[in-house]
Formats: structure tokens, sequence, C-alpha cells
């Protein structure tokens, strides 16, 4: 069985938008076809070639989604979907990765000219502000979560979510600001999440680890050393 993986980074894209996208990909693709999303949210790459494989896929092929398609992406693609690869042994189907769809000269010509509904912008005095956004707001914490494709690669989706859930179940999620983020740099270390204004910077790889930076470095104002992978100012030497 041949089968498609379309390969969708969207980092502002909400939930709602990206399925329907990914449902529309899935029901114009010519074979059997999943579609997922390198960052923030969903099943990661190794799990749906983990399951492809075991609905019988002998031939997979990759195919990014994006226009443009990020390049540093499309050099680590490949090499994260060989390291899947290798870890199957010889039972693994073949593995293709497909050029970006933006080298197809038609689609390209297509979203020049798509037939699509325009509405007509009126003038607008302050329109780029908005409400609540005049501040810094008031919190203690700072959490910065990596939704990077390294770390979702590694599990990390619903990282940011766990986190909310253990900052209400200690009843400080007042004090902390959660921010999702893109690429934190020490991808091999993640899933990462950062504590400032401390600077602490842990490996979370379990939700029983997000509990640990919740009650330690939050609650306790102590730091779960067993975790902490940087302090920012540090040399990069591992702590
Ligand atoms: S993807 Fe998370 S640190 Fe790079």
């Amino acid at each position: 069985m041949d089968a498609y993986v379309f390969l969708i980074s969207a980092s502002y894209v909400s939930a709602t938008r990206f399925r329907k996208l990914a449902d529309a990909l899935v029901e114009e693709a010519p074979c059997h076809a999943v579609a997922l999303r390198l960052e923030g949210e969903g099943q990661n790459l190794w799990r749906v070639l983990d399951a492809l494989a075991a609905e019988g896929a002998s031939r997979i092929q990759l195919r990014p989604i994006g226009l443009p398609f990020s390049q540093s992406l499309e050099r680590w693609l490949p090499r994260a979907a060989a390291s899947w690869l290798h870890k199957r042994g010889e039972a693994a189907p073949e593995l293709f990765f497909a050029r970006p769809a933006e080298e197809d000269a038609g689609l390209v010509r297509n979203a020049a000219r798509a037939r699509v509904p325009a509405s007509r912008i009126a003038p607008l005095p302050d329109g780029e502000l908005g409400k609540g956004w005049d501040a810094p707001p008031e919190f203690r914490h700072h959490l910065l979560v990596c939704a990077g494709p390294r770390c979702h690669l590694k599990d990390a989706p619903h990282l940011a979510d766990v986190l909310k859930d253990e900052l209400r179940r200690a009843g400080v999620s007042a004090d902390c600001l959660v921010t999702t983020t893109g690429c934190l740099f020490p991808c091999n270390a993640g899933p990462v999440i950062v504590h400032y204004p401390e600077g602490h910077w842990y490996r979370v790889t379990a939700v029983a680890d997000v509990r640990a930076v919740v009650t330690k470095a939050i609650g306790a104002g102590a730091i779960p050393r067993h975790l902490l992978i940087h302090r920012t100012g540090d040399t990069h030497e591992p702590v």
C-alpha cells in the first residue's frame, strides 16, 4: 500500500483551520493519506509512521506543505524520518521525501490567481491596537514551552496543556504566563520548558516532570535539579 504524509508547518493557525486543510488534503490525495502538524499539537511524525506501517503501508511519501516551506524543516525532516527507519530495522516501509509543493508552478499559479472572495477594508484609526495590549501582564513567572518541531517529535505537543492543568491544580495559574514558542535551540535535550525570571531551563519528558517544575520551581521556589539543563547566563556546558 502506498501512503502520503502531508507535513504542515503552521505555528499560528487554529486547530479548526488546520483540520479543514488537513481534511481537504487527505480527501484529494491519490492514495491513503494522513496530514500532521509539525509544531504545537497532534500526533508526531514517528507515531504517524508507526501507524501507517502497522496498517501495511509499504511505500510512504512525506510531502511538505507550505508556501514557502521552511528550509530548516526541509533539511531536518528527512533525517528525523531516517532515524525512524533506523529504529524500525528491516521490516520498515520504503520512505521518500517529496520536494516542497511550491516547486509546482501550477500550484503557485493557482495561488496567485485563486478565486477567493475579498472584502473591502474601510479606514479605521488605531486599527492595529487591541484591548488589553497596553502593558505587560502582571505575572510573577513566565514559562516558555517549546512547541518547535523537534520537541514535537518527542511528544511535546501537549506540554503547554499539561503545564496549564498542573498550574491550575497547584492554584498558581494566576501568577504564571505560559507561552508556547518556536524552537529554543537545545532540541536534542528537549522537550524544553524555560522558567523566568529565574532563567532555568528544564527538560521535561513526562507529566511527573511538569508537576515537579510546578510544585518545586513555582510553588516552593526550589530547583528540580534532575530536570535542569541550563541556566540563562551560564556557560553552555550542561549544568
Ligand atoms: S524544537 Fe524545542 S528546542 Fe528546538
